[in-house]
């Protein structure tokens, strides 16, 4: 089979890449990538894969001979982080709205399976104090651009499915951590500012609670879907995984050997969701998928183990990340 991997140089792609090249040998690997600030070609194998650098946003020859070529397309590619579509949606909109459309065309034309990778902040948040869950009848209530701008790719797909017969599904996941994150999102900037021997920051109170998933759990489910889904099928990916923001930060300053009240409360972000939590049932029970990593505890050791050692992979990006940080006044 051969696998278009859109934005295969982020956080998850890059995993995914790895991840797919150890347990589906077989398979002929594609990456697209615009290889925007959050795309790094170091987060990739040596070798193993093709790789193109095209945006999905412009149409162009290149890009419809790669999905003619491929069998399947999954696809990461987006804007991610809701700090950056508080200050500047435009980005947003273009790669994840007008991207995921051209992508949608293309395999439309040329009848390919498609697999769109989405978040669960398409459904806004729930009450901190409740047990309710998100699962895949939740209605959509985004609250940022960002979040805003998947609900609305995630409806093209639903259309192009339903008035095109688009051999298509869509996932929902819950955060992501583990290795090759961008450094400006929460868990790495964390790390990052404890190994450089600062304070972590907190948004507001800390209590949001977010449902974490190993990156490599994310990935196993998003090919179990590719392998055995069958068309229009919706999917929620979680693992059980809540914690508060206060908690990981107390648990990173343990595990790095500082005192667990070593940081500072900051103003909280604009419009920040309270807490999110997945019932992925469905996935389980209809596609037998389950998570490796049932310890978030021993996942996130793992994930400060890849920081600690790989320094020369995130100090640029840190520069720049936390100068960028600096100038905005965040
Ligand atoms: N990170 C999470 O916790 C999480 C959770 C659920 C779902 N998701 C979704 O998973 C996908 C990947 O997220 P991530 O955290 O790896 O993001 P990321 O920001 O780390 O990576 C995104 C990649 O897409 C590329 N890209 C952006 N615009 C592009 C364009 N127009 N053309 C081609 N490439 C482009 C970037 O260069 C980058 O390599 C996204 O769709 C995101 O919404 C993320």
């Amino acid at each position: 089979m051969r696998v278009v991997v859109t934005g295969g140089a982020g956080f998850i792609g890059a995993n995914f890449v790895h991840l797919a090249l150890k347990e589906r040998p077989d398979w002929t690997i594609i990456v697209i990538d615009k290889l925007t600030y959050a795309g790094n070609k170091d987060s990739l194998p040596d070798s193993g894969y093709e790789f193109y650098k095209l945006d999905i946003a412009i149409q162009n020859q290149e890009l419809e001979q790669v999905i003619k070529s491929c069998d399947a397309i999954v696809h990461f590619a987006a804007e991610s982080h809701n700090d950056n579509s508080l200050e500047s949606p435009w980005p947003f909109i273009e790669s994840n709205i007008i991207g995921t459309f051209r992508l949608l065309e293309l395999a439309r034309k040329h009848h390919k399976r498609f697999h769109h990778v989405s978040t669960d902040e398409v459904y806004g948040d729930l009450e901190l104090d409740s047990s309710d869950k998100f699962t895949e009848t939740t209605p959509y209530k985004p609250s940022s651009p960002y979040s805003s701008s998947k609900a609305c790719s995630d409806m093209l797909v639903l259309a192009w499915i339903r008035s095109y017969g688009l051999d298509a599904t869509i996932s929902n996941c819950s955060n992501n951590y583990g290795p090759r994150q961008h450094v400006e999102k929460f868990i790495p900037r964390q790390i990052t500012e404890i190994l450089q021997g600062r304070q972590p920051r907190l948004y507001g109170s800390g209590l949001q609670v977010r449902d974490w998933i190993h990156v490599d759990d994310h990935n196993s489910a998003v090919i179990k879907i590719l392998e055995s889904s069958t068309m229009g099928e919706y999917y929620l990916i979680g693992a059980n995984g809540e914690q508060t923001n206060m908690q990981v930060v107390k648990k990173l300053l343990k595990s790095l050997g500082k005192s667990e009240d070593d940081f500072v409360h900051v103003e909280d972000r604009a419009g920040h969701d309270l807490r999110y939590a997945i019932d992925s049932t469905k996935l389980q029970t209809t596609l037998g998928w389950r998570p490796r990593y049932s310890d978030f505890d021993a996942g996130l050791e793992q994930t400060i183990e890849w920081y600690r050692n790989n320094q020369e992979w995130w100090e640029d990006a840190k520069r720049v990340t936390e100068n960028n940080y600096l100038k905005k006044g965040h």
